[in-house]
């Protein structure tokens, strides 16, 4: 009508299936994805969606029963899949997952670090401990992850690292400093990895979630028995989504498909960058 028709390629009437080039930015195939955190949440969610993609996964987490649980939901959609017990804290057992992961097919192609543990205190009540707990795992984990990555990526001349950051790291809130202030941490430290790992081509990037519900947040509606409480979990939601501009609250696959996007070659000229998915709830 306007004479745009020739312009625009070809219309959905022409193309029932999406273009076998597009499949290919997308695809993991004969790629190996290590993420952390993978027995659970975001981190499992995003295990299976990699796998999907074409991608061997090689999985670590401190959850023993929940690695083998996501193992198994690898293995039932034809995935592939190598599971590690390790805690992020340590950089000689990330420094071993790396090894790992490389070992399987001489490459490493894509690390997540989706490891992380949310305490919340006032700054004025804190204890050394927690605090030690939270950094450790939330940013020296992730720092010893884009290290070990980054060591392998070197070598083979190029890499896909992706850092699970937070809203909370835009967003003070009461209780949440600590965590907020290791997720602030976690996006510089995605941006100075990029600067440094740039000249051998290892792309480093953040997803700041929103609100997602998994085990992570679920604790804000179990009653005093540890059970569900329903009522409570579907107020929680709707105010959580009445937050946002679009009046959703997120799941594990929004931050899976993400995360994909920054794995694959879709974002080969993205670098450094947060990318906010989180229906709105802070914009930057
Ligand atoms: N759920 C949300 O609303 C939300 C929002 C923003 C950011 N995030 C971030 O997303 C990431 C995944 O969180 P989730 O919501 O899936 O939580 P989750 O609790 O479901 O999963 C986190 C996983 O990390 C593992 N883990 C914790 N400490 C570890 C350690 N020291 N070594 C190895 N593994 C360890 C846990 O065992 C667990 O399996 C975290 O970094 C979290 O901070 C979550």
């Amino acid at each position: 009508m306007f004479g745009f028709e020739g312009l625009i390629g070809p219309t959905t009437e022409d193309l029932k299936e999406m273009h076998p080039s597009l499949i290919e930015d997308c695809s993991l195939s004969g790629r190996v994805a290590v993420i952390t955190g993978a027995a659970s949440g975001i981190g499992q969610e995003t295990a299976r969606l990699f796998a999907q993609a074409g991608a061997l996964v090689v999985l670590a987490d401190l959850e023993e029963v929940g690695l083998d649980a996501t193992a198994a939901m690898v293995v039932e959609i034809g995935g592939e899949v190598v599971s590690q017990v390790a805690n992020v804290v340590h950089r000689a057992e990330i420094e071993a997952l790396a090894d790992l992961a490389f070992a399987q097919r001489g490459r490493l192609d894509v690390w997540v670090n989706a490891a992380g543990i949310l305490t919340d205190f006032a700054i004025l009540d804190a204890e050394e401990a927690e605090i030690d707990r939270l950094f450790a795992t939330n940013l020296k984990g992730q720092y010893w992850g884009c290290a070990a990555a980054g060591r392998v990526m070197q070598r083979q001349g190029g890499g896909s690292i992706v850092n699970i950051s937070s809203a909370a790291a835009d967003n003070p809130k009461p209780m949440l400093s600590a965590y907020s202030i290791s997720k602030a941490g976690v996006n510089m430290l995605t941006q100075s990895a990029a600067v440094e790992f740039g000249a051998f081509h290892c792309r480093v990037n953040a997803i700041a979630p929103g609100f997602i519900e998994t085990p992570m947040v679920a604790s804000a509606w179990l009653d005093s028995e540890g059970q569900i409480d329903a009522v409570q979990r579907e107020e929680f939601l709707r105010a959580r989504a009445a937050a946002t501009p679009i009046g959703l609250t997120g799941r594990p696959r929004d931050i899976a498909h993400a995360a994909l996007y920054l794995a694959s070659d879709a974002s080969r000229f993205v670098t450094g960058q947060v990318l906010r998915v989180n229906g709105g709830l802070v914009m930057r």
